[in-house]
């Protein structure tokens, strides 16, 4: 793995964790990691509400906070919807966009996508973008055609030269929450496919972008996984609930 592909570990709570039981898996988590430097850049993923919370638990710690979602439209009549800007003021890292939940069960599309992805950068914010297919789609053998369709769409706005700074979660549908993991060999294959599509838009990109995998991922699979020469990190949901847990999945990364 080249030096400049960090690996990444992110725990995507999904909507569990209230700010207290936030704060007492970081008290936990942080007891756990060593100094930062030589750790993989670990990610936490907390509801909107424990952000704030989260943030300032995680200063002068090397984990970083992601929102799990963000409107594309600076402001305005969007009930219920959470800018790019109300991320940074409250100092959120980064944002999670486009995973498949939001998109299958909260209508997300990539016609949004193309435009938070870049809304995202400008703000100051890393995006963490996930694609993946279903299993209709595996089986019927349209697992590159959609990650292709997926990437293109939502990446069309993004300079190619900038395409290193987004953070990629290849995320079959299929393997998620499902205790489904995808195989190694079915994991890097769509991996590297994904740096491949990658590539077209501009080759040193591809070299230094961050393609992570999930789909219950957990202690017993992530060594394997995170081995696998296009796999940067792991985007891990259930198994991300239990501080030991995750900590076994960060400790698993190659170093
Ligand atoms: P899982 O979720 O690890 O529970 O499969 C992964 C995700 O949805 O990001």
């Amino acid at each position: 793995m080249p030096e400049t592909r960090r690996p990444y570990i992110a725990a995507n709570w999904k909507m569990n964790k209230t700010i207290f039981e936030a704060e007492a898996f970081l008290d936990g988590l942080l007891g756990r990691l060593g100094d930062g430097e030589t750790e993989p850049e670990v990610v936490v993923c907390p509801s909107y509400l424990s952000l704030v919370w989260v943030v300032a638990k995680c200063a002068d710690s090397p984990v970083r906070v992601a929102a799990q979602n963000m409107h594309e439209e600076p402001s305005g009549a969007f009930t219920g919807e959470i800018s790019a800007a109300m991320l940074v003021d409250v100092r959120a890292d980064a944002v999670l966009l486009g995973h498949s939940e939001r998109r299958a069960l909260f209508g997300e599309t990539d016609e949004a996508l193309a435009r938070k992805v870049p809304v995202a950068l400008e703000a100051g914010l890393e995006p963490i973008l996930c694609v993946g297919e279903s299993e209709a789609e595996r089986d019927a053998d349209e697992t590159e055609a959609v990650l292709s369709r997926q990437l293109e769409a939502d990446l069309a706005e993004v300079a190619g030269a900038d395409l290193h700074r987004i953070v990629i979660a290849y995320e079959p549908v299929w393997a998620i929450g499902t205790g489904r993991t995808a195989s190694p060999e079915q994991a890097q294959d769509a991996c590297r496919f994904i740096r491949g599509v990658v590539s077209q838009r501009d080759a040193e990109a591809a070299a230094r972008v961050r393609i992570l995998y999930g789909g219950s991922v957990k202690p017993g699979n992530a060594a394997e996984l995170l081995a696998l020469p296009d796999i940067d990190g792991a985007l891990v949901g259930g198994a991300s609930l239990e501080v030991e847990d995750f900590a076994a999945i960060v400790e698993a990364a190659p170093r």
